[in-house]
């Protein structure tokens, strides 16, 4: 079920972005077809790196994000600073948790990287329902954010 849902965004995403180089254009298409494949999604979207220390919003569905994180707050922050992906599958549990919305019950973060290994960005996504996340959103949105990698020169 999951699964066939996430191989539809696939391909969708694949041939809306295919031969686009523009990184808003690209963001904005996966954040529009993620956010509106599942019912749970209560906000998708990046965060852009700025500077050593700065995320910013970037392209996304839902109700309000709020505007900067630095790096290695939040959940968003701590994606960016480790370059590892975030499963918090109750982010009441969480000390670090930035609350943009009270709605949000589970989050997962996923960093994109350029050629050399830079965090350059975050795919964030939150979800109404506590345990939203596991190893099928890992392997999807993983080669999801990989589009948007090779795009990062
Ligand atoms: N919850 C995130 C902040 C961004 S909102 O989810 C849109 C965090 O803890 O980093």
């Amino acid at each position: 079920m999951k699964e066939d849902i996430y191989v539809g965004v696939l391909q969708n995403i694949e041939s809306l972005i295919e031969g686009e180089t523009d990184l808003v254009a690209v963001m904005s298409t996966m954040a529009c077809e993620l956010y509106h494949a599942f019912e749970h999604f209560n906000w998708v979207g990046f965060y852009r790196r700025v500077d050593e220390r700065t995320l910013k919003v970037g392209p996304y569905q839902g109700r309000h994000g709020c505007l900067a994180i630095h790096i290695g707050e939040g959940v968003c922050g701590k994606c960016a600073r480790e370059g590892e992906t975030q499963i918090e599958n109750d982010v009441s549990a969480i000390p670090h948790h930035i609350a943009c919305s009270d709605d949000t019950k589970s989050e997962m973060v996923i960093p994109i990287k350029d050629g050399e290994g830079n965090v350059r960005a975050v795919l964030d996504i939150d979800s109404t329902e506590i345990n939203s996340f596991d190893e099928i959103d890992q392997e999807y949105l993983k080669r999801i954010g990989e589009y948007l990698s090779e795009r990062c020169t």
